[in-house]
């Protein structure tokens, strides 16, 4: 079929009626439009229609396994793309979106095969872009997005990005302007026991965990911890700084960052000797050591200087210690 010119509209003719209805009516024809999110701009398809969806793996160049969110203009879209969603998703939803959220759930085998061939799970976003919930809505249908830039190359965050991409290969850019986020959505999966966060972005895991009891980050052994209900007045904090360093090097530097300000660094024996700075306190040699001298060590540490360093634990035993140095830290990390 021959592909019809890219018409790069101008930002005053953004949200006119006729310029929805004119995209709506393309992808309603199985086409593709690119249009704006408050993330980086979509190319967007008909999420029912394999003929449409692959028309953007063939414009972007992407490998036909690699899948695609599907974006909805509320709610009460979920039953068309998603199955058996759980009521942590549906919170998350009403607390995040319309937002930079992305959730990983069961997939309606209604959707087109392609959006995420060879998976059984489907990413599902409620862009809080204007134009983007107008146009889904005008469309009437939940429209599959990926970025719209060409595979490998960077997200697209103004029109221009996207026709320099795609100029001549889709028929219709909708320009609305600069991308409010500029980074792509944050992506859970909620379909693990765990919801895990498979791409970072602007919700941040501790915005999660005021829905998430627990929640993961993928290529990391680290779970996250709510707050139990009841504590959310900071707990366990010493009457000084107090901070969580990262690693070795990280306590060392932001030990000498703060050496006018009477700092310590507080860990077990062998971490301790590894820093090798003059102010130290020890929590012993073995995670049972550590749960036990831990509030003594923070009143000692309390007492005699002014700005704590604790040392993050590792091991997947050491959740109820690091729930206390979360609380005592105010979750910050150095
Ligand atoms: O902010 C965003 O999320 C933007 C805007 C346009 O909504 N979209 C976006 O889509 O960044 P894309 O295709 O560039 O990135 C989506 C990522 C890909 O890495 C893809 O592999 C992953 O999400 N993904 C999509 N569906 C998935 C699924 N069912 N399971 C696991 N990962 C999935
Ligand atoms: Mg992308």
């Amino acid at each position: 079929m021959k592909v019809k010119q890219v018409k790069y509209l101008i930002k005053t003719k953004i949200g006119g009626k006729e310029l929805i209805c004119e995209a709506a009516k393309l992808l309603n024809s199985d086409e593709v439009v690119a249009f704006p999110t408050e993330t980086v701009y979509g190319l967007g398809a008909n999420a029912f229609s394999d003929i449409a969806v692959s028309k953007i793996f063939k414009a972007k160049r992407r490998p036909q396994d690699n899948p695609l969110i599907v974006h909805i203009a509320g709610i009460e879209m979920l039953d068309l793309v998603a199955e058996n969603v759980t009521s942590e998703a549906i919170k998350l939803f009403k607390e995040f979106s319309p937002g930079p959220l992305t959730l990983i759930l069961k997939k309606n085998k209604k959707l087109a095969n392609s959006v995420s061939p060879y998976l059984d799970t489907v990413g599902v976003r409620i862009p809080s872009h204007e134009l983007a919930l107008k146009l889904i809505i005008k469309t009437g249908k939940p429209l599959a997005a990926p970025s719209a830039n060409l595979s490998s190359r960077v997200s697209s965050t103004s029109a221009k990005h996207v026709l320099a991409d795609f100029d001549g290969v889709i028929p219709l850019i909708i320009d609305g302007g600069e991308c409010a986020v500029g980074i792509e959505s944050t992506i859970v999966d909620m379909t693990k026991e765990i919801p895990v966060i498979l791409r970072p972005g602007r919700i941040k895991p501790y915005d999660l965990l005021k829905i998430l009891p627990k929640v993961k980050i993928k290529d990391s052994n680290e779970i996250l911890i709510a707050e139990a209900p009841g504590m959310k007045y900071k707990h366990y904090a010493p009457l000084v700084k107090c901070v969580m360093a990262k690693d070795i090097e990280s306590a060392i530097k932001a030990y000498d960052l703060a050496l006018n300000e009477n700092p310590v660094i507080v860990g077990r024996k062998k971490y301790i000797e590894q820093c090798g700075t003059e102010n130290v306190i020890s929590l012993g040699t073995s995670l049972d050591d550590a749960e036990k001298y831990y509030f003594l060590a923070l009143r000692e540490a309390e007492q005699r200087y002014s700005y704590i360093i604790i040392e993050r634990f590792e091991e997947e035993e050491s959740l109820a210690i690091m729930n206390r140095i979360h609380k005592s830290t105010g979750g910050k990390i150095v």
